[in-house]
């Protein structure tokens, strides 16, 4: 099977590597060319040219770039995705995109006779590499269940939740938690050692009682090591409180915990953090 991949970033390497692994013959194509070009060399996969040249080779494409803006340049910009597809092709959108840019961009292509699945996924870079990633995908029924398979080969979990735009809501409403669960484990740990409890002793205390779960069990050990080498950056949990707080307004709510964690990771970006993975928001607390 042939299919197309565009982004190279920490976790979209792990898919494609995953993919590669599972027998796909990738084209590949990533706005630093260079990452391309290392990632063909390695992987035995196509290079592309150009957006419209990669579509012009497949059926369908995987997208995962960092926000909505980069994924509407891929797809609607200049050398995009559209220059160079033909009705029926799919582009299976995995980047965490607004939930309003997911709608819109299904409309748009719709009337180009192009499928598009919002499909973002839960999980990072390890569970991608062992094809243990969970997918939320909104989108046409039917194409949902013709890429089934394909999704099958790098997550464990599928989940087809209705409409283009509810992909990106479920995924969202995710890492309200997400992101609240690792700002405040790195704020007890900090808050511990200031006490004169060793963080190694308070991870293992925590982990037998409220702070058990999955984020402590994944982050632990980034914590004891101070290693922030990114899996999934600050830039990105920001970027996605940022889209969740657009949803919260479009639907009348309000979230403190949101705006407060949201302006924590945005703390961490002003002091420089904002590549290293999210567990660095620990550095804030133990300043
Ligand atoms: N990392 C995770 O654990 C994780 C987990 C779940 C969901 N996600 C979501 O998955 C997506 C990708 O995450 P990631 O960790 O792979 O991100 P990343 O490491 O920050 O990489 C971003 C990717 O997007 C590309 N890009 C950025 N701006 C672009 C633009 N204007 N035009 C074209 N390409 C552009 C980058 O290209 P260059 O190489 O040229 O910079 C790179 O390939 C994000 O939406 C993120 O929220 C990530």
């Amino acid at each position: 099977m042939k299919v197309g991949f565009i982004g190279l970033g920490n976790l979209g390497r792990a898919i494609a590597g995953r993919l590669v692994e599972q027998g796909v013959h990738l084209v590949v194509w990533n706005r630093t060319i260079k990452k391309a070009e290392d990632f063909c060399r390695e992987r035995g996969c196509e290079l592309a040219g150009s957006p419209a040249d990669l579509i012009s080779r497949v059926d369908r494409v995987f997208v995962i770039v960092f926000d909505s803006s980069a994924s509407e340049g891929v797809i609607f910009g200049k050398d995009g995705l559209i220059h160079g597809a033909e009705e029926g092709k799919a582009i299976i959108d995995l980047t965490t995109n607004h939930f309003a840019y997911a709608e819109l961009a299904f409309k748009k292509l719709k009337e180009m006779g192009i499928h598009y699945l919002d499909a973002p996924v839960l999980g990072s870079v390890i569970p991608a590499m062992k094809g243990e990633l969970t997918v939320v995908v909104g989108g046409e029924k039917e194409t949902f269940e013709e890429n089934k398979n394909l999704f099958g080969k790098f997550c464990s979990n599928i989940f087809y939740v209705g409409p283009a735009g509810m992909g990106a809501k479920v995924k969202l409403i995710n890492n309200i938690v997400l992101g609240g669960i690792m700002d405040v484990l790195a704020e007890a740990i900090a808050i511990a050692e200031k006490a004169g409890i060793g963080k190694e002793r308070m991870i293992e205390i925590l982990d037998k009682g409220a702070g058990k779960s999955y984020i402590l069990d994944v982050k632990k050990k980034k914590i004891l090591e101070e290693d922030f080498d990114p899996h999934f950056s600050v830039d990105l949990i920001y970027k996605d409180l940022h889209y969740a707080q657009d949803l919260l307004k479009e639907l009348g709510l309000f979230s403190f915990t949101t705006s407060a964690v949201k302006e924590t990771y945005g703390l961490a970006r002003k002091m420089g953090f904002g590549d290293l993975d999210f567990s660095a928001v620990y550095r804030l607390f133990k300043r």
